[in-house]
């Protein structure tokens, strides 16, 4: 069986931390050969500009080579329903498409962002698990539903910052954003957060910004596993009192996909989300993270931003090392055992 880098709550614990080891030792140390003679294929259906150029100067710095597609833009658009009359847009299905790659590239990974218009199907994954199910090469989830390679660096800066995490308090809090936005990194801030022991506060602005079921539930099952907590707060006040971390992310309603002008309302009214100097005083001299990119003086202030409490710019660069890590790992062979 192919061994991919889907979602973490795939990995096993003992796997997570052995490729944060790796990562950190990326980190001392960034050139390397696990990746000579070897090829990802990196297909973005939509922007980036950390994952795109930390997965490519990642590649390089192992030896590897990167070939970045955009289908729809500079590679030909791609059909994912199964037994299709093609008379569409789409030129070619996927089934052809990954398997053309897993003939040249030694890895696939993919970003496909929800189509925002009923999550019943979005929750599916369907492009990255068809991806998955056609390759004969290892597949990288860049965001989709979920954002591991974010958990990874996020999961690395808090312990740098933080060392042992169980027994921290931990504040997901919804920011403002004009646009409804994917929900992939906030799943991965609860699963992530959870699988390390910490005691998380979900905080939002009502109960419809809950993340899917799914994540909720494996959110509790890693908490009862891992000793943290799950916990879901609309005080701002109360959930940011006493907290060692603060992330930020602004997500859409799931139950107003498709039909967002419903969710407006609400979401306007919610634009005191926002993280600032008033609420981080509340906690126990929180760090701050976000996964960027982030708009200023929306999600929060310059003040945040720009105090020496903000670790944003750290857990981006931790993107490049726990991504070298992850690609040494697919590239392994698959004989090697891991606790
Ligand atoms: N955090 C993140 O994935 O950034 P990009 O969207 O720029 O890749």
């Amino acid at each position: 069986m192919i061994r991919h880098f889907l979602n973490t709550n795939d990995l096993s614990r003992g796997e997570i931390d052995q490729l944060l080891q790796q990562a950190g030792a990326f980190k001392q140390s960034r050139l390397g050969t696990q990746m000579a003679g070897r090829t990802i294929a990196l297909v973005f259906f939509n922007p980036s500009m950390r994952t795109r150029s930390s997965f490519e100067i990642g590649a390089w710095q192992l030896g590897g080579h990167a070939v970045v597609l955009q289908p729809g833009k500079d590679a030909w658009g791609i059909e994912f329903n199964p037994g299709q009359v093609m008379d569409g847009d789409p030129e070619e299905h996927v089934s052809e498409v990954a398997r053309v790659l897993s003939r040249y590239c030694d890895l696939i990974a993919v970003r496909a962002f929800p189509k925002f218009v009923d999550w019943q199907i979005d929750r599916e994954d369907r492009v990255l698990r068809a991806f998955a199910e056609y390759a004969t090469v290892p597949v990288i989830n860049l965001e989709t539903i979920t954002h591991p390679c974010q958990e990874l660096a996020h999961a690395m800066m808090l312990k740098e910052q933080l060392g042992e995490l169980r027994g921290k308090k931990y504040v997901l809090t919804w920011t403002y954003h004009p646009k409804p936005l994917n929900t992939a990194v906030a799943n991965s801030a609860l699963l992530i957060a959870t699988r390390m022991g910490l005691d998380v506060t979900l905080l939002c602005p009502n109960a419809d910004y809950l993340l899917d079921p799914r994540y909720m539930q494996l959110g509790a099952d890693n908490a009862a596993e891992s000793g943290g907590s799950l916990q879901v707060s609309h005080d701002i006040d109360t959930a940011y009192r006493g907290a060692d971390v603060v992330y930020a992310k602004s997500w859409g309603a799931l139950p107003y996909f498709g039909a967002w002008e419903g969710e407006r309302a609400v979401r306007e009214a919610s634009r005191h989300f926002m993280v600032d100097e008033r609420k981080m005083a509340l906690t126990n001299n929180a760090i701050f993270s976000h996964c960027l990119p982030l708009r200023r003086n929306v999600k929060a202030s310059d003040a945040v931003m720009d105090s020496e409490r903000c670790k944003a710019i750290d857990e981006a660069e931790n993107r490049l090392h726990v991504q070298k890590a992850v690609m040494s790992w697919l590239l392994e062979p698959q004989t090697a055992t891991r606790s």
